[in-house]
């Protein structure tokens, strides 16, 4: 969580550092702050709330000149969101400051230390200690900053990407990165420094991901060196060209990103099989499978491990895989499998999913497997991420950036890619007949099509948004393929409209839930006409006989159904192990037009962040 930006040139730093900072809100905004220095003074501004906020303010009360300066989003984790605790921090001589985004585990041990020798402390960050902790080892061993930096980062315990400069010296920036992401653009007598590549896109597309455990200085008048933080090795940086276009990462018209973002949907799928998927030809082609497919043949099962919304997307990937594939799946918190000393194999394969690539419980469960001797394949949307990285293979999404913070794209396309994966194995398998193998390949090439069938009822699902508002609950309820798109659609109205909303197995509903439904209760309902309809339907009577107020999500053309709800959203036909592609539109729209009409922050939730890369 955090975004860090820093810049170090011929430019004016305020601007881009500010611009950079509201590319990097998606990973947290409760406080921000920027230091500039203008060739004289280290000028510095920090406060609780959004960038916008920061913006206000620092205009008025410091000077916004200068060609180096750094910046910080937060999301807090030691220390409530207010000024004090917000970043940059400054050393006790005033004359280090510095950004971080992470966590610094042994903070507590490490601050008595340094209170014992007299530091002090404004704010209760962990960050604060740790500039602390550079400076006192800079003046006690009379040496420069990057040394000083590389000795301090060896007695911590944690998480970190930091960027700190010493205002004595201010043509240097020093950079390091162990679990927290960390990017350096480079441009033509500059350099940049995030996150992510989106604050410097439009200056540069070379740029240089920092792995774990290295450091870098980044100097106006040297190239930069990169060295292990351990032994000071040196690493020989590889540049990459970026991929990313100013116009992915720019709102286009659209309200808001969570919108634009859906509306992109039947582009981001046609994107993800792009090139995989030649349904004439009766082919899918992976890279990532076909190079290990002896593997996939011979794993004795599956374990997928993912957080949030990707965990949904697991869910759904375990009914295909099995259904298709005969592979059995088992999907797993990546926070619960990675404490829980799970029994794993060298026959087992472990697929995570992340958007982001860079979740820290999804990270650690890959770490642990790998070191179990499992097989890891990665399913990421950010390519060049921690989690790409980090697994044996892999497939991208291709979705293009997610900012909103509540997933829409990312989860489409991450069952996309999983139903490609699942597609492929089924035929080298030979537990899928020919023809139903290339019924499902046309089928999914025509998605797109039929997602922007979906969106076309966005004004109907807006008019219905109006009517259950004000709820207080809901109940979203589904079977087989549908029931992990019943919890996605709870987690995205929870997420932005702060209702509270359950998801469950439509059958179950029995078992608990229906205890809860009065006239006042709305039910969200998917019932395509493959999905056990008659039983869904038999469900539908249940909730009809207690009064619930009924939303079926139904196939096109549907007639009993709506007989007996109160309102039907059409999605058009497909098959039943692709369904959940389009029943999840309309359950995004619906949150997005109700957090709208409640005047929620819909791209930004309270408390939430994009990318959780703490614990
Ligand atoms: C956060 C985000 C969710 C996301 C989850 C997992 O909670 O707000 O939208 O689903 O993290 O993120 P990942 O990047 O690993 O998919």
């Amino acid at each position: 969580m955090c975004g860090i930006v820093g810049y170090i040139g011929h430019r004016e730093a305020y601007p881009i550092v500010l611009k950079g900072l509201q590319r990097l809100e998606y990973r947290g905004y409760d406080s921000a702050g920027i230091a500039l220095y203008d060739g004289k003074d280290l000028n510095l501004c920090k406060t609780k709330g959004k960038v916008a906020d920061l913006k206000t303010l620092l205009e008025k009360e410091i000077s916004t000149s200068g060609k180096l300066g750094i910046g910080h989003t937060r999301w807090a984790t030691h220390g409530v969101p207010n000024d004090v605790n917000s970043h940059p921090h400054y050393s006790n001589s005033g004359n280090l400051v510095i950004i971080h985004n992470g966590i610094i585990e042994n903070y507590d041990s490490l601050k008595k230390e340094l209170i014992k020798r007299g530091y002090t402390f404004q704010s209760d960050t962990d960050t604060e200690v740790l500039v602390n902790l550079i400076e006192d080892v800079m003046t006690n061993e009379n040496i420069k900053l990057g040394k000083a930096v590389q000795l301090a980062l060896n007695q911590v315990i944690g998480a970190y990407a930091i960027a700190v400069f010493d205002k004595n010296k201010p043509n240097e920036i020093v950079v390091a990165k162990l679990g927290s992401p960390l990017a350096i653009g480079i441009g033509e007598g500059e350099f940049f420094i995030a996150s992510d590549a989106s604050p410097f896109i439009e200056f540069t597309d070379n740029a240089i991901y920092l792995e774990d455990h290295e450091m870098a200085i980044v100097r106006l008048d040297k190239d930069i060196k990169i060295r292990k933080i351990e032994d000071d090795s040196l690493v020989n940086p590889y540049i990459q060209k970026l991929q990313l276009n100013l116009e992915q990462i720019e709102k286009g018209g659209y309200p808001h990103f969570m919108l634009k973002e859906i509306y992109e949907q039947p582009l981001a799928i046609k994107d993800t099989y792009r090139g995989r998927l030649l349904a004439d030809e009766g082919i899918i082609k992976m890279a990532g499978i076909e190079d290990n497919m002896k593997r996939f043949l011979n794993a004795d099962r599956i374990i997928i491990v993912a957080c949030g919304t990707s965990w949904h997307a697991g869910l759904v990937a375990e009914y295909i895989f099995e259904d298709l594939a005969r592979i059995p799946v088992e999907v797993e918190y990546a926070s619960e499998f990675r404490y829980r000393n799970p029994v794993i194999t060298e026959k087992d394969i472990v697929i995570s999913i992340s958007q982001s690539g860079e979740t820290a419980d999804t990270l650690a469960a890959i770490k642990l497997a790998k070191s179990k001797g499992a097989f890891v394949f990665g399913v990421c949307n950010v390519v060049g991420s921690s989690i790409a990285r980090e697994t044996d293979a892999g497939a991208y999404t291709h979705a293009g950036p997610e900012i909103g913070v509540a997933s829409t794209k990312a989860f489409t396309t991450q069952i996309t890619v999983l139903t490609l994966i699942a597609l492929r194995l089924a035929r080298a398998k030979g537990t899928m007949s020919s023809s139903d193998y290339r019924r499902h390949l046309h089928e999914l090439e025509l998605i797109p099509e039929k997602v922007t069938e979906a969106l076309k009822a966005d004004k109907h699902i807006q008019a219905i948004s109006e009517l259950y508002k004000d709820s207080r609950n809901m109940l979203y309820l589904g079977r087989g393929y549908n029931f992990p798109v019943a919890l996605e659609g709870a987690l995205k109205l929870k997420e932005i409209s702060y209702i509270h909303a359950e998801g469950y197995p439509a059958a179950e509903m029995k078992h608990g839930p229906i205890a809860l439904i009065d006239e006042n209760m709305p039910v969200i309902i998917i019932a395509t006409k493959k999905g056990h309809y008659d039983k869904v339907v038999s469900n539908i009577q249940e909730i009809k006989a207690r009064k619930g107020k009924i939303i079926g999500i139904v196939t096109e053309g549907d007639v009993n159904v709506r007989e007996l709800a109160d309102h039907v959203i059409e999605v058009p036909e497909t098959l039943e192990n692709l369904s959940p592609l389009l029943t999840t539109i309309p359950l995004q729209l619906l949150s997005y037009h109700i957090a709208v009409l409640l005047g929620k922050n819909v791209d930004q939730p309270r408390n939430l962040a994009k990318s959780v890369t703490v614990e």
